[in-house]
Formats: C-alpha cells, structure tokens, sequence
C-alpha cells in the first residue's frame, strides 16, 4: 500500500476536439479501496481525449505516512483478530471521525500540492472528488468556483444523499453498517431511520465543524463558505459504486448514478506457473482465499489459520491464499501441497478462470462484484464497514455462504465449503445474479462518461436539482407537515367533543326540564 505521490498531468494522444474538457480530479487517500472505482473513470476520461489533472496522492513520503498511521493504528488495536468484528468496532471508526479528519485535513493542507492547486490560474470545467472522507478537499471546490462530481466506492452515505437532494429512503435501504435487509419491520425501520438520521448530525455537527476550523485557520481563503454549504451549492452528481443486481434497490434522484463493476472486463491470461497449478488441479478445480488489504493475515490466531489450513488439506481442490508474509507462516508450519501462498493474486484473473470453484473473501464491494461478474460462488466472513451487510445480501440471494469469525470451526468451514462444491443451488443462484449484473443498457463507464459530459455541457445541469435541497431535514420528512396535522387533529377532537358535550348536556338539562313540567 504505498502511496503514489504527484501531481500527474495527462495530455492525451488523441487530437485536440472542440468537446475536450479540463477536469481536476482530487483524491489524495490515494489507498487501493479509495482509488480502485475511480482510476477507470481517470483512464476512460483521458482516452476520450479530455485533459485531466488528476492528484492520486500526498506528496512526501512522511506526509503520506501520517495518514497511513492512523489507518495502520487503527488496526493494530485490533491484534486480536476475533475483536474485529465484535459491534463496538465499528463505533470506533465513527467515533474517531472527528480526530481523523483533523488529522487528515491538516496533512492536507501542509502537501505542497494542495497550495499549487490553491494557487493554481488553470482554468477548468469540472471538478471529481473521491468522495469517502475527501470534505477537506472542498475548499478547493469553492476557490475554482466549479460544479463538481463526487465518486463514492462503495453504497451511498445518508449526508451525501441528503447533500445532493436525492430521497433517503430509510424505509426501505439499510444503512451501511445496518444488520437488516431491506424489507424492515416498525422497529427495524426505527433504527435505520434514526441511525440514518444520525449519522447525517452526526457528519454535520462533529466532523465538518472540524474541517471549518482547519481551513480558517490554514488556508486563509477569503469569506470562506462552511464546508456544508460548499457541498450543497456546488455537489451535481453523485456517482455510487452499486448495481441494480446485486444490490438494495433505492429509489434516487437523476443525478444518483450507478457504476458498479466498471472495473470489470474479460480475464487475462495468467503468468505461466500460476497457470500450471491452476490447471494441474483437473476437474476438482480451485479455491480463492483473500481477505483484502486491510485485514493482515500476521493477525490472524494462530488457531485460526491452523483451522484454515487443516481444512485446505481435506480438499481435492487447490487452493490460493493472498497471503502478504510467506516468511512469517512457512516457518511456523508446514502448507498442504494443494495450498499456494502468494503476496498478491491476479484476483479478477483468477476468478475468471474455468476452474474456479469458489472465492472465500471477508466481502469487500469489489470482491463480490468480482466473483458475481466471474460467476463464482462465495464464503464470505465480513469484518466491518459495508462488508457485513455485503454478506447478508449476498447470502439472502443465494450464492454465497456467511460465515462468523467468533465461531469458526473446522466442521463450520468444511461444510460450507463442502455445500458451494456440491450443492448446485448457489451455482444455479451466481449464474442467474450474474446475468442480472451483465444486462445493462451500455457498459458502466459509458454511462459515467456521459453523466460526466452531460454535467459540463449543460453547467453542472442545475434543472436536474430537486427542490429538496432547499429544504432541512425535517421537511425533507414533512415532520412539520405532520405535527401540524396532528395538532389540528387534536384541536378539532377538543372542540367537537366540547360541542357533543355541551349539546349532549343541553339535552339532559332539557329532559330534566321535561321531567320537571311533567
Ligand atoms: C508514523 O509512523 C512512522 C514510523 O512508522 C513514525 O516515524 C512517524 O513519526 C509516525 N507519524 C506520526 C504522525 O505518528
Ligand atoms: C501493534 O502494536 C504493538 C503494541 O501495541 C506493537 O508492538 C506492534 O509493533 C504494532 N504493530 C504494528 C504493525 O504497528
Ligand atoms: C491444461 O491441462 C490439460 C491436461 O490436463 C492440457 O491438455 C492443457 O493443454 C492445459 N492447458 C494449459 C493452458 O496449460
Ligand atoms: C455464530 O455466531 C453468530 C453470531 O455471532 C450466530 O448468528 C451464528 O448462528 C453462529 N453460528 C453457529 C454455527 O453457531
Ligand atoms: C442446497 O442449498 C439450498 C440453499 O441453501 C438448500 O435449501 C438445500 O437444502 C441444499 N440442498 C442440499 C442437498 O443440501
């Protein structure tokens, strides 16, 4: 995970084109989960002949480190592998939010690029924001006074939902970090509201207020807007990292776009030794373990890896682990001779290959979608963020198995691994849901280019706006609407039931009248 730093000016090869534009593309977190949904979108721009300014990291080396440590902290809190997904942690990465922006925004606006680009006389037409914890790059946003676009690698936040005007849905799409699915029963449908809800003060309240700070206090910009304001005046299209297939359907405004899977294309071949034990494994075929960048293997138990690697050595299958320290397992003990561990994978490559038979991952986006494009059934042992709600859905549709950390057995695993090799339900399922991947009406970054386009040929497209930008959450929920209908609901029930009173009383008063003259 190192982290590439410059500033990189592409000039196409192509000819110069009346529709060329300049766009400056910011991602600093330049982290594989942060830039792996964006670089196609960079390389489909330049090859459309745009010029493209592209920050795909932190200039110095240091500088770089001093956001990786607080990944890398992070984690290592975490040494006990089984402690990573217990419910707290998730909370830590919430709660640290305000700490890490700071930590992030002041890294930010020491990097030499930062000030270039703020001191920068280039003109523009557009601007693309990686858009996971980037708010610190706003500023820039305001000072080129341009329309931009925001890039999300994963599901949609609730705050940029809200910032962009499009409906929340908390009736029927989970959060991020929600244990339901879609269909919520009245309590369900509570908490997602009121998380969702949350999270959005949350964002506003602590985490942006940070951003605020450092950038009066650093950057010196003139009648710098709040960070929210800057958002909601100049954000235009929010483009999100899901399929229609794959994932909860959420009803969104036009400008909410779905790109999921435009990393993806046909396998290439593999170098010639993976290839020979690749195919040396006839038609048992093989198996894919890789629990992505984040989670080290180093901290997997040790009985947990033994259980790994007992259960490998029961398979005909062969198996290969991404494993990013060979030295470190090899002389604790000895691998099964169907097992090869490997620093990095060709993973979509791999997946595309005939004889893959099953992937087992922690369930990052990426993964899934590129098992479900490859038409590979999974195991998936999510760990935290998205990936638990990744499994779930996963499992729900029928072609992947959820497993649990805490209590991860040989039998458990066996089993499971067991039922995807001979059970044909989840091939028939992963076939299906692959199709439904596949059936679009033009390839995800065709779509992306022309949303792109559409938005600097028509000047960020403000007739695309909903109303409801305008509005604040409470009337983006008609709470007002309701409290006054049910205030005028009670007032009507007082008087009429003062009236039926007062005219039942009458009555009585009358028949005692009645009574009396008789
Ligand atoms: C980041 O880690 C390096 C060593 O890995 C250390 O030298 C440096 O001081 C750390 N930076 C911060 C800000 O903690
Ligand atoms: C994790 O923390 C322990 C002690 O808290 C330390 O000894 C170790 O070096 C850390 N590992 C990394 C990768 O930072
Ligand atoms: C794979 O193995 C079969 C024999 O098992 C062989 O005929 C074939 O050529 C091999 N394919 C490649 C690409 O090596
Ligand atoms: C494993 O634990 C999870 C909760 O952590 C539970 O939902 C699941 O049923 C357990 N599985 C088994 C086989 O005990
Ligand atoms: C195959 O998997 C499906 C879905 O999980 C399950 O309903 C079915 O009972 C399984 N069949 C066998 C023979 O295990």
């Amino acid at each position: 995970m190192v982290l590439n730093v410059f500033l990189l000016l592409f000039l196409s090869t192509t000819e110069f084109s009346a529709s060329a534009h300049r766009i400056l593309i910011l991602s600093p977190i330049a982290t594989y989960s942060h830039t792996n949904f964006l670089k196609p979108v960079v390389k489909g721009l330049v090859e459309r002949g745009h010029f493209v300014t592209y920050w795909n990291g932190l200039v110095t080396e240091n500088q770089a480190k001093d956001f990786l440590n607080q990944t890398t902290d992070f984690y290592n809190q975490t040494t006990n592998f089984r402690l990573l997904y217990s419910p707290e942690k998730p909370n830590n990465v919430i709660f640290d939010l305000p700490k890490r922006m700071e930590r992030y925004c002041r890294t930010l606006y020491r990097d030499p690029v930062f000030h270039q680009l703020m001191d920068s006389q280039e003109k523009y037409d557009l601007i693309i924001l990686e858009a996971a914890i980037n708010d610190c790059c706003l500023p820039l946003v305001y000072k080129f006074d341009l329309p931009f676009i925001y890039i999300m690698g994963s599901m949609p936040l609730p705050w940029h939902l809200d910032a962009i005007g499009s409906p929340l849905a908390f009736d029927h799409y989970p959060q991020v970090s929600s244990p339901f699915a879609d269909e919520m029963n009245f309590w369900q449908r509570t908490y997602n509201m009121l998380s969702g809800i949350g999270a959005i003060y949350y964002w506003r309240w602590m985490v942006m207020p940070v951003i605020d700070r450092l950038a009066a206090e650093k950057l010196h910009i003139k009648n710098l807007p709040k960070i929210e304001k800057i958002e909601k005046h100049y954000l235009n299209l929010l483009i999100l990292n899901t399929n229609m297939g794959l994932n909860y359907q959420l009803a969104t405004t036009p400008v909410v776009i779905q790109a999921g899977g435009i990393n993806l294309g046909p396998p290439k071949s593999l170098p010639d030794d993976l290839e020979k034990f690749v195919n040396g494994s006839g038609d048992a075929g093989c198996i894919i373990v890789s629990f992505g960048t984040y989670i080290k293997n180093s901290a997997l138990p040790d009985d947990v890896r033994r259980l790994f690697l007992s259960t490998f050595a029961r398979l005909p299958q062969c198996v290969l682990w991404k494993w990013e320290d060979d030295k470190n397992i090899k002389h604790i003990e000895p691998i099964p001779s169907n097992v090869k561990l490997m620093s990095w994978l060709p993973q979509a490559d791999l997946l595309g290959h005939p004889k893959m038979r099953l992937f087992i991952t922690h369930g990052g986006v990426n993964s899934i979608q590129e098992a479900v494009y490859h038409n590979v059934p999974l195991i998936i042992l999510p760990v935290l963020v998205d990936q638990p709600i990744n499994a779930k859905k996963a499992q729900d549709d029928g072609y992947a198995i959820r497993l649990h950390w805490d209590n991860l057995t040989d039998d458990i695993l066996f089993n499971a691994i067991q039922q995807i090799l001979t059970n044909s339900s989840y091939a028939k399922k992963m076939e299906r849901v692959s199709e439904l991947m596949r059936d679009q009406m033009e390839t995800p970054l065709e779509r992306v280019i022309y949303w792109i386009e559409y938005i600097i040929r028509h000047e960020g497209a403000p007739h695309l706006r909903t109303a409801a930008r305008k509005l604040s959450l409470h009337q983006r929920f008609l709470f007002d609407v309701m409290l006054f209908l049910v205030i005028v609901g009670i007032l009507m029930f007082y008087v009429f039931t003062r009236v039926f009173l007062y005219l039942n009383g009458k009555g009585r008063i009358e028949k005692c009248d009645l009574k009396k003259t008789n």
